[in-house]
């Protein structure tokens, strides 16, 4: 089997008294969307956190290609190929989708926002800007400003900007939360054509998405990993079954 892209050793983090996410282990492998699912409060998105570098494990490891990353901050594994889309926040609303993507780019070079009219002239940023857009399915909107995109283009725009900086793997919490059916779905099957170059870890709320797009479930529940495996193992799992049925009731 390939070697895995990402995992994360029993890592464990509490919050007080909570324990957030307890030894859990994981593995990304090549080729693969493999999401991550589990009722609110699970832990969820404190083991992306922890597996980004945002937030620091009480106990266990995260080696990116084999590697340990563990003690290496947010910025660094993000040199080592751990993508992330970015905060909403980062996208500047009148700024072109190509110079967002460019920016991105340029940042992730440390380089200085001050040097912008030089950026839009550097093919060695606008040129992996536009491939980054097209990735992400951005093809003929480089030019429109960000505030103007759709809610579902804006999503592209973040991947895309994870995509320029060339990750090894994409670390995405709930991509699809506020999207129509529609967008959902545009989104689904970019990530689908994505996994091939990049794969992905998905939180995703949207079962039918994560059954339909995933080629691995792993359950959390109360910071514990419950179950993992393919999505008809997932479906037919008793202590999945009990955990989303104890949650309906
Ligand atoms: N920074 C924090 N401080 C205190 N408690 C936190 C913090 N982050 C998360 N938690 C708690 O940890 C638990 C897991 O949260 P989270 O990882 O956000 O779950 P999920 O993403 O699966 O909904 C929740 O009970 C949440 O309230
Ligand atoms: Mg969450």
């Amino acid at each position: 089997m390939a070697e895995p892209v990402l995992r994360a050793e029993r890592l464990s983090r509490g919050f007080g008294a909570l324990r957030a996410v307890d030894e859990v282990t994981l593995e990304l492998r090549p080729g693969e969307i493999h999401a991550l699912i589990g009722p609110n409060g699970a832990g969820k998105s404190t083991l992306i956190r922890l597996i980004a570098g945002e937030v620091r494990p009480d106990a266990g490891q995260v080696l990116l290609l084999g590697r340990d990353v563990s003690r290496l901050d947010v910025a660094r594994r993000a040199r080592m190929g751990l993508g992330r889309t970015f905060q909403v926040s980062s996208v500047a609303p009148d700024f072109s989708v190509l110079q967002n993507v460019a920016l991105a780019v340029l940042g992730s070079r440390g380089g200085v926002f001050g040097l912008w009219r030089n950026v839009m002239r550097d093919e060695a940023l606008t040129g992996p800007a536009r491939e980054a857009i097209a990735d992400a399915g951005l093809s003929g909107r480089g030019s429109v400003p960000a505030a103007a995109l759709s809610h579902g283009e804006r999503r592209k725009l973040e991947i895309a900007m994870a995509l320029a900086l060339q990750p090894r793997l994409l670390l995405l919490d709930e991509p699809m939360a506020g999207m129509g059916v529609e967008g959902a779905a545009e989104l689904g099957a970019l990530l689908s054509r994505l996994r091939t170059r990049v794969p992905i870890l998905l939180v995703e709320h949207d079962m039918d998405a994560v059954f339909a797009l995933s080629d691995r479930v792993s359950v959390l529940a109360e910071g514990r990993l419950i179950a993992s495996g393919t999505g008809a193992e997932i479906r037919a799992d008793a202590d999945v079954r009990r955990v989303y049925l104890g949650e309906a009731a």
